[in-house]
């Protein structure tokens, strides 16, 4: 047994969410927040833009939540205001599927940002383009998922409606700030082996624009919770097999490193329309 306490079966994961909740209040100062933005791969300086950082904490004081597994994920929570005066809550801190501690721990961070108050989850990834179109450094609108993880967070007969998941709504705000950017279908693998080409092929056929190993499985939490979602996909390289030369995870973090600046500001003024 771990000192997590959603490592306990018996746990109530929403009362866990809570009480991370709670911490986040005392820690930062701030009771509610409106907005939790999750960074991912590539998106780690948009917290920077938008707006002042009130607090910063360590994931891993609040409860519940898990030391980053990767380089590349900071393992902070921020408190951020924005200049109209809206609480942002910065999550730089994502428990992976393929880390194996269970689907709880995953969403954990989605459950307490709505603990905490946020009507609005923005989800941002790293990811691999499957259509061709979605070449690396493009930052692509998450418009519905396909869950390839075989796993769900809901947990006994929660019947939750999908339906516009990622909300159109936050879509069409987001394309007022960029009118081109485009939209696809995001097909969460399990990871944390990148796809086989055949696989990619195979999430093609079945209406995947963009392939990862995260976001679907937070964003069904997201919805659970009540919340509206928005997803973003950084391109960082083309998907197995329709690149010719092997994936790396280097590749990915020096494509995201190279397209932060412009999707950054990017995800900044769309945090400020929302
Ligand atoms: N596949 C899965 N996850 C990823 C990829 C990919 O090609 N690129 C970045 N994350």
């Amino acid at each position: 047994m771990t000192d997590n306490p959603l490592d306990d079966p018996t746990a109530d994961p929403f009362q866990v969410a809570r009480a991370a909740a709670d911490d986040i209040a005392r820690l930062t100062g701030v009771e509610r927040h409106d907005i939790a933005l999750t960074l991912g791969s590539g998106w780690g300086k948009a917290a920077d833009l938008v707006g002042q950082t009130t607090a910063e904490v360590p994931a891993t004081e609040v409860t519940g939540f898990s030391r980053p597994a990767l380089e590349g994920h900071v393992g902070t929570l921020r408190s951020i205001l924005t200049p109209s005066g809206r609480r942002v809550l910065v999550i730089g801190a994502r428990t992976h599927f393929y880390e194996g501690h269970g689907v709880r721990r995953v969403v954990h961070s989605v459950r307490t940002a709505a603990a905490a108050g946020a009507a609005i989850m923005v989800l941002t990834n790293g990811a691999g383009g499957v259509n061709r179109a979605y070449t690396p450094g493009r930052p692509v609108l998450i418009s519905d998922h396909i869950n390839l993880t075989a796993a769900s967070p809901l947990e006994g007969a929660t019947f939750v409606d999908l339906t516009d998941l990622y909300a159109k709504r936050l879509r069409d705000l987001a394309r007022t700030v960029d009118p081109d950017l485009d939209e696809g279908v995001y097909c969460q693998f399990r990871g944390p082996h990148y796809e086989t080409p055949a696989e990619v092929r195979m999430a093609g056929i079945m209406g995947g624009d963009i392939v990862g190993m995260s976001t679907a499985l937070e964003a069904i939490a997201a919805r659970e919770a009540g919340m509206e979602v928005l997803g973003f996909s950084l391109i960082t390289n083309l998907a197995a097999g329709i690149q010719e030369t092997p994936l790396s995870h280097e590749e990915v973090l020096t494509a995201g490193r190279e397209a932060e600046p412009v999707i950054s500001r990017l995800l900044a003024r769309v945090v400020g329309e929302l």
